[in-house]
Protein backbone atom coordinates (compact mmCIF):
# COMPACT_ATOMS: atom_id res chain seq x y z
CA UNK A 1 0.00 0.00 0.00
CA UNK A 2 1.24 3.36 -0.72
CA UNK A 3 0.83 6.58 0.94
CA UNK A 4 -2.10 8.75 0.52
CA UNK A 5 -2.59 10.65 -3.32
CA UNK A 6 -1.80 13.90 -1.57
CA UNK A 7 -0.37 17.05 -3.62
CA UNK A 8 1.75 19.91 -3.27
CA UNK A 9 -1.15 21.86 -1.18
CA UNK A 10 -1.96 19.11 1.24
CA UNK A 11 -4.83 17.82 -0.38
CA UNK A 12 -5.38 14.45 -0.27
CA UNK A 13 -7.10 12.48 -2.85
CA UNK A 14 -9.46 9.20 -2.03
CA UNK A 15 -12.15 9.49 -4.85
CA UNK A 16 -12.10 8.93 -8.46
CA UNK A 17 -14.24 10.03 -11.23
CA UNK A 18 -14.16 7.52 -14.13
CA UNK A 19 -15.73 8.18 -17.55
CA UNK A 20 -16.91 5.30 -19.12
CA UNK A 21 -18.02 6.93 -22.38
CA UNK A 22 -17.92 10.38 -24.08
CA UNK A 23 -21.26 9.09 -25.37
CA UNK A 24 -24.99 10.76 -24.08
CA UNK A 25 -28.21 10.85 -25.58
CA UNK A 26 -28.96 14.06 -24.05
CA UNK A 27 -28.85 17.63 -25.41
CA UNK A 28 -28.89 19.71 -22.33
CA UNK A 29 -28.39 23.52 -23.20
CA UNK A 30 -25.02 24.01 -20.67
CA UNK A 31 -23.66 21.08 -22.37
CA UNK A 32 -24.28 19.17 -25.65
CA UNK A 33 -26.96 21.74 -27.32
CA UNK A 34 -26.51 20.29 -30.57
CA UNK A 35 -25.94 16.70 -29.31
CA UNK A 36 -23.71 14.13 -29.29
CA UNK A 37 -21.30 14.12 -32.19
CA UNK A 38 -18.44 11.70 -32.91
CA UNK A 39 -15.33 13.10 -33.30
CA UNK A 40 -12.58 10.44 -32.77
CA UNK A 41 -12.01 6.91 -33.52
CA UNK A 42 -10.34 5.82 -30.45
CA UNK A 43 -12.85 3.49 -28.20
CA UNK A 44 -13.35 3.69 -24.53
CA UNK A 45 -11.25 1.91 -22.05
CA UNK A 46 -11.82 -1.82 -22.32
CA UNK A 47 -13.10 -3.98 -19.29
CA UNK A 48 -9.79 -5.59 -18.78
CA UNK A 49 -8.47 -1.32 -18.89
CA UNK A 50 -10.35 -0.50 -16.52
CA UNK A 51 -9.07 -3.44 -14.18
CA UNK A 52 -6.04 -2.50 -14.25
CA UNK A 53 -6.90 1.20 -13.84
CA UNK A 54 -8.81 0.54 -10.74
CA UNK A 55 -6.71 -1.87 -9.47
CA UNK A 56 -3.96 0.85 -9.37
CA UNK A 57 -6.04 3.34 -8.27
CA UNK A 58 -7.33 1.12 -5.24
CA UNK A 59 -3.39 0.37 -4.60
CA UNK A 60 -2.92 4.50 -4.27
CA UNK A 61 -5.40 4.50 -1.53
CA UNK A 62 -8.83 5.09 -3.69
CA UNK A 63 -11.89 4.48 -1.70
CA UNK A 64 -14.76 5.49 -3.49
CA UNK A 65 -14.81 5.22 -7.28
CA UNK A 66 -17.85 7.34 -9.09
CA UNK A 67 -18.83 6.22 -12.96
CA UNK A 68 -19.52 9.00 -14.82
CA UNK A 69 -20.07 9.82 -18.76
CA UNK A 70 -21.23 10.93 -20.86
CA UNK A 71 -23.88 8.81 -19.76
CA UNK A 72 -22.02 6.17 -18.09
CA UNK A 73 -25.85 3.51 -18.77
CA UNK A 74 -25.12 3.34 -22.53
CA UNK A 75 -22.20 1.14 -21.56
CA UNK A 76 -23.55 -2.29 -22.36
CA UNK A 77 -21.04 -3.59 -19.63
CA UNK A 78 -21.74 -1.35 -17.17
CA UNK A 79 -23.14 -3.86 -15.02
CA UNK A 80 -19.98 -6.55 -15.44
CA UNK A 81 -18.16 -3.10 -15.00
CA UNK A 82 -19.50 -2.44 -11.29
CA UNK A 83 -19.53 -5.93 -10.04
CA UNK A 84 -15.51 -6.02 -10.97
CA UNK A 85 -14.83 -3.55 -9.08
CA UNK A 86 -16.95 -4.87 -6.29
CA UNK A 87 -14.58 -8.33 -6.93
CA UNK A 88 -11.33 -6.32 -6.44
CA UNK A 89 -12.39 -4.95 -3.03
CA UNK A 90 -15.93 -5.16 -1.75
CA UNK A 91 -15.28 -2.13 0.22
CA UNK A 92 -15.03 0.14 -2.28
CA UNK A 93 -17.65 2.50 -2.55
CA UNK A 94 -19.13 2.57 -6.13
CA UNK A 95 -21.09 5.44 -7.44
CA UNK A 96 -23.48 6.49 -10.28
CA UNK A 97 -23.73 9.39 -11.85
CA UNK A 98 -26.05 9.36 -14.44
CA UNK A 99 -29.14 11.45 -16.66
CA UNK A 100 -31.26 8.80 -15.85
CA UNK A 101 -32.89 7.65 -19.21
CA UNK A 102 -32.31 3.93 -18.50
CA UNK A 103 -33.19 3.71 -14.84
CA UNK A 104 -36.44 1.90 -15.69
CA UNK A 105 -35.03 -0.96 -16.89
CA UNK A 106 -31.61 -1.37 -14.75
CA UNK A 107 -32.70 -0.12 -11.20
CA UNK A 108 -32.61 -2.81 -9.94
CA UNK A 109 -29.80 -4.56 -11.43
CA UNK A 110 -27.44 -1.66 -10.52
CA UNK A 111 -28.50 -2.47 -7.15
CA UNK A 112 -28.33 -6.12 -7.46
CA UNK A 113 -24.86 -5.33 -8.89
CA UNK A 114 -23.66 -3.45 -5.73
CA UNK A 115 -23.87 -0.32 -6.59
CA UNK A 116 -23.63 1.78 -3.59
CA UNK A 117 -25.01 5.47 -4.65
CA UNK A 118 -26.73 6.99 -7.66
CA UNK A 119 -26.56 11.02 -8.91
CA UNK A 120 -29.42 11.82 -10.93
CA UNK A 121 -29.72 14.70 -13.20
CA UNK A 122 -33.19 16.45 -12.52
CA UNK A 123 -32.88 20.46 -13.41
CA UNK A 124 -36.25 20.96 -12.81
CA UNK A 125 -39.67 19.87 -11.17
CA UNK A 126 -41.37 20.94 -14.03
CA UNK A 127 -41.85 18.75 -16.62
CA UNK A 128 -41.86 21.08 -19.80
CA UNK A 129 -39.20 23.27 -18.19
CA UNK A 130 -37.44 20.07 -18.08
CA UNK A 131 -37.78 19.05 -21.62
CA UNK A 132 -36.71 22.54 -22.41
CA UNK A 133 -33.47 22.25 -20.80
CA UNK A 134 -32.43 18.75 -21.54
CA UNK A 135 -34.34 17.75 -24.56
CA UNK A 136 -36.11 14.91 -23.61
CA UNK A 137 -39.70 14.80 -22.32
CA UNK A 138 -38.95 12.15 -19.01
CA UNK A 139 -39.13 13.68 -15.71
CA UNK A 140 -41.76 11.68 -14.82
CA UNK A 141 -40.31 8.53 -15.20
CA UNK A 142 -36.77 9.92 -13.78
CA UNK A 143 -38.96 11.24 -10.51
CA UNK A 144 -40.45 7.41 -10.34
CA UNK A 145 -37.22 6.09 -10.85
CA UNK A 146 -36.04 8.19 -7.93
CA UNK A 147 -38.67 7.30 -5.82
CA UNK A 148 -37.72 3.28 -6.49
CA UNK A 149 -34.24 3.83 -5.95
CA UNK A 150 -35.07 5.12 -2.29
CA UNK A 151 -37.21 1.84 -1.70
CA UNK A 152 -34.47 -0.04 -3.13
CA UNK A 153 -32.19 1.26 -0.25
CA UNK A 154 -29.49 2.36 -1.61
CA UNK A 155 -26.62 4.17 0.76
CA UNK A 156 -27.20 7.56 -0.87
CA UNK A 157 -29.33 9.37 -3.64
CA UNK A 158 -28.57 12.73 -5.07
CA UNK A 159 -30.17 14.66 -7.00
CA UNK A 160 -28.53 17.48 -9.62
CA UNK A 161 -29.63 20.43 -11.00
CA UNK A 162 -27.19 22.99 -12.75
CA UNK A 163 -28.52 26.26 -11.50
CA UNK A 164 -29.91 28.24 -14.42
CA UNK A 165 -31.10 32.10 -14.09
CA UNK A 166 -34.53 32.43 -15.56
CA UNK A 167 -34.90 28.92 -15.58
CA UNK A 168 -35.02 26.93 -12.57
CA UNK A 169 -33.99 29.72 -9.83
CA UNK A 170 -37.70 29.95 -9.38
CA UNK A 171 -38.01 26.19 -8.11
CA UNK A 172 -36.08 26.59 -4.61
CA UNK A 173 -39.35 25.99 -2.83
CA UNK A 174 -40.75 22.93 -5.33
CA UNK A 175 -37.49 21.43 -4.40
CA UNK A 176 -37.51 22.02 -0.77
CA UNK A 177 -41.18 20.67 -1.12
CA UNK A 178 -40.14 17.29 -2.68
CA UNK A 179 -37.49 16.43 -0.12
CA UNK A 180 -39.54 17.34 3.17
CA UNK A 181 -39.79 13.45 3.42
CA UNK A 182 -37.40 11.74 1.00
CA UNK A 183 -34.01 11.21 2.12
CA UNK A 184 -32.31 13.34 -1.30
CA UNK A 185 -29.72 15.27 -1.28
CA UNK A 186 -30.48 17.58 -3.83
CA UNK A 187 -27.27 19.74 -4.89
CA UNK A 188 -27.33 23.17 -7.08
CA UNK A 189 -24.05 23.23 -9.38
CA UNK A 190 -23.20 26.72 -10.50
CA UNK A 191 -23.03 26.60 -13.97
CA UNK A 192 -19.81 26.66 -15.02
CA UNK A 193 -18.61 28.32 -18.71
CA UNK A 194 -16.91 25.96 -20.82
CA UNK A 195 -15.50 27.05 -24.08
CA UNK A 196 -18.53 26.05 -26.14
CA UNK A 197 -21.39 27.41 -23.76
CA UNK A 198 -20.18 30.87 -23.39
CA UNK A 199 -23.04 32.55 -24.58
CA UNK A 200 -26.11 30.42 -22.49
CA UNK A 201 -23.24 30.89 -19.66
CA UNK A 202 -24.05 34.50 -19.77
CA UNK A 203 -27.72 34.36 -19.87
CA UNK A 204 -28.17 31.93 -17.37
CA UNK A 205 -25.52 32.11 -14.89
CA UNK A 206 -26.42 32.84 -11.32
CA UNK A 207 -24.10 32.51 -7.93
CA UNK A 208 -25.31 30.40 -5.89
CA UNK A 209 -24.66 32.57 -3.21
CA UNK A 210 -29.18 34.09 -4.13
CA UNK A 211 -29.74 30.22 -2.73
CA UNK A 212 -28.09 29.85 0.18
CA UNK A 213 -29.75 33.36 1.31
CA UNK A 214 -32.92 31.74 0.86
CA UNK A 215 -32.39 28.92 2.24
CA UNK A 216 -31.16 30.92 5.98
CA UNK A 217 -34.13 33.14 5.72
CA UNK A 218 -35.93 29.93 5.70
CA UNK A 219 -34.19 28.53 8.59
CA UNK A 220 -31.65 25.84 6.96
CA UNK A 221 -28.25 25.36 8.72
CA UNK A 222 -24.90 24.45 7.12
CA UNK A 223 -23.83 21.09 8.07
CA UNK A 224 -20.19 21.01 9.60
CA UNK A 225 -18.27 19.15 7.27
CA UNK A 226 -14.83 17.02 7.79
CA UNK A 227 -11.88 17.18 6.65
CA UNK A 228 -11.89 14.45 3.63
CA UNK A 229 -15.49 16.21 2.28
CA UNK A 230 -15.42 17.81 -1.14
CA UNK A 231 -16.83 21.22 -2.16
CA UNK A 232 -19.96 20.27 -1.40
CA UNK A 233 -21.77 22.72 1.27
CA UNK A 234 -24.91 20.73 2.92
CA UNK A 235 -27.41 22.64 4.67
CA UNK A 236 -29.92 20.56 7.26
CA UNK A 237 -33.45 21.72 8.24
CA UNK A 238 -35.27 19.85 11.28
CA UNK A 239 -38.79 19.54 9.51
CA UNK A 240 -36.52 18.33 6.53
CA UNK A 241 -35.55 14.55 5.92
CA UNK A 242 -33.61 15.63 2.66
CA UNK A 243 -30.76 17.93 2.56
CA UNK A 244 -29.65 20.95 0.47
CA UNK A 245 -26.11 21.16 -1.42
CA UNK A 246 -24.63 23.92 -3.10
CA UNK A 247 -21.61 23.30 -5.44
CA UNK A 248 -20.60 26.79 -5.92
CA UNK A 249 -17.35 26.61 -8.30
CA UNK A 250 -17.15 30.27 -8.69
CA UNK A 251 -16.95 30.72 -5.00
CA UNK A 252 -13.58 31.96 -3.10
CA UNK A 253 -11.57 28.83 -1.89
CA UNK A 254 -13.62 26.50 -3.67
CA UNK A 255 -10.27 24.30 -4.69
CA UNK A 256 -8.90 24.38 -1.57
CA UNK A 257 -11.34 21.17 -0.36
CA UNK A 258 -10.52 19.56 -4.03
CA UNK A 259 -10.91 15.96 -3.32
CA UNK A 260 -10.86 14.07 -6.48
CA UNK A 261 -9.04 13.04 -9.73
CA UNK A 262 -10.71 12.58 -13.50
CA UNK A 263 -10.06 9.75 -15.75
CA UNK A 264 -11.63 9.90 -18.70
CA UNK A 265 -13.39 7.56 -20.97
CA UNK A 266 -9.80 6.69 -23.10
CA UNK A 267 -7.76 6.92 -19.90
CA UNK A 268 -6.84 9.85 -19.33
CA UNK A 269 -5.97 11.44 -16.01
CA UNK A 270 -7.22 14.77 -15.69
CA UNK A 271 -6.11 16.94 -12.85
CA UNK A 272 -8.37 19.55 -12.74
CA UNK A 273 -11.51 20.13 -14.78
CA UNK A 274 -10.75 23.17 -16.40
CA UNK A 275 -6.71 22.38 -16.82
CA UNK A 276 -5.26 22.78 -20.01
CA UNK A 277 -4.79 19.23 -20.56
CA UNK A 278 -4.19 15.39 -19.50
CA UNK A 279 -2.10 12.53 -18.99
CA UNK A 280 -2.68 9.39 -20.98
CA UNK A 281 -2.31 6.46 -18.54
CA UNK A 282 -3.79 3.80 -21.57
CA UNK A 283 -0.44 2.44 -22.21
CA UNK A 284 0.02 1.61 -18.38
CA UNK A 285 -3.15 -0.41 -18.76
CA UNK A 286 -2.59 -3.57 -21.18
CA UNK A 287 -1.66 -5.76 -18.44
CA UNK A 288 -1.57 -5.70 -14.24
CA UNK A 289 2.20 -6.15 -14.56
CA UNK A 290 2.31 -2.71 -16.03
CA UNK A 291 1.05 -1.45 -12.66
CA UNK A 292 4.25 0.16 -10.82
CA UNK A 293 4.90 2.13 -14.10
CA UNK A 294 0.89 3.21 -13.69
CA UNK A 295 1.32 3.78 -10.06
CA UNK A 296 4.76 5.87 -10.53
CA UNK A 297 2.78 8.36 -13.79
CA UNK A 298 0.02 9.00 -11.36
CA UNK A 299 2.14 10.14 -8.37
CA UNK A 300 4.00 11.88 -10.59
CA UNK A 301 1.71 13.91 -12.15
CA UNK A 302 -0.16 14.83 -9.16
CA UNK A 303 2.50 17.13 -8.47
CA UNK A 304 1.87 18.56 -11.01
CA UNK A 305 -1.92 19.13 -10.11
CA UNK A 306 -2.83 23.29 -9.97
CA UNK A 307 -3.94 24.89 -6.72
CA UNK A 308 -7.17 26.44 -8.55
CA UNK A 309 -9.31 26.74 -11.70
CA UNK A 310 -9.31 30.19 -13.41
CA UNK A 311 -12.88 30.30 -14.21
CA UNK A 312 -13.29 33.59 -12.52
CA UNK A 313 -10.83 35.11 -15.36
CA UNK A 314 -12.82 33.13 -17.79
CA UNK A 315 -9.99 31.12 -18.50
CA UNK A 316 -11.97 27.51 -19.16
CA UNK A 317 -8.65 25.89 -19.74
CA UNK A 318 -8.99 23.24 -23.05
CA UNK A 319 -12.26 22.23 -21.39
CA UNK A 320 -15.14 22.14 -24.41
CA UNK A 321 -17.73 20.41 -22.62
CA UNK A 322 -18.58 18.22 -19.82
CA UNK A 323 -19.61 15.73 -21.42
CA UNK A 324 -16.19 14.41 -21.87
CA UNK A 325 -15.05 13.97 -18.33
CA UNK A 326 -19.04 14.18 -16.51
CA UNK A 327 -18.43 16.91 -14.45
N1 LIG B 1 -21.92 23.50 -15.56
C1 LIG B 1 -22.39 22.85 -14.45
N2 LIG B 1 -22.75 21.55 -14.45
C2 LIG B 1 -22.66 20.89 -15.62
N3 LIG B 1 -22.95 19.61 -15.93
C3 LIG B 1 -22.64 19.43 -17.23
N4 LIG B 1 -22.18 20.56 -17.78
C4 LIG B 1 -22.18 21.50 -16.80
C5 LIG B 1 -21.80 22.87 -16.74
N5 LIG B 1 -21.34 23.51 -17.80
C6 LIG B 1 -23.53 18.68 -14.95
C7 LIG B 1 -24.65 17.81 -15.43
C8 LIG B 1 -24.65 16.70 -14.42
C9 LIG B 1 -23.21 16.60 -14.02
C10 LIG B 1 -22.56 15.36 -14.53
O1 LIG B 1 -22.55 17.75 -14.55
O2 LIG B 1 -25.90 18.39 -15.42
O3 LIG B 1 -25.46 16.97 -13.32
FE1 LIG C 1 -10.47 20.64 -8.16
FE2 LIG C 1 -10.03 21.69 -10.52
FE3 LIG C 1 -12.46 21.21 -9.63
FE4 LIG C 1 -10.99 23.15 -8.61
S1 LIG C 1 -11.79 23.02 -10.66
S2 LIG C 1 -12.29 21.74 -7.51
S3 LIG C 1 -8.98 22.17 -8.67
S4 LIG C 1 -10.92 19.73 -10.14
Amino acid sequence: MYPSLRDEYTRIFRYLRLSLTDVCNFRCGYCLPNGYNKCDSEDPLNLEEIKNLVTGFIDLGIEKIRLTGGEPTLRRDLLPIIEMIKDIDANIKVALTTNGFSLPSLLTRLKASGLNALNISLDSLNAQRFAAIRGKNISKQILQSIDLALELGFDRVKVNAVLLKGENDSEIHDYLEWIKVRPISARFIELMRTNENSNYFSQHFISAESIKKQLIDLGWREVARSISDGPAREFSHPEYVGRIGLIAPYSKGFCESCNRLRVSAKGALRLCLFGDGDYSLRKFLQSPSQRPELTDAVLSALRLKPKSHRLNEENSGNMNSLSTIGG
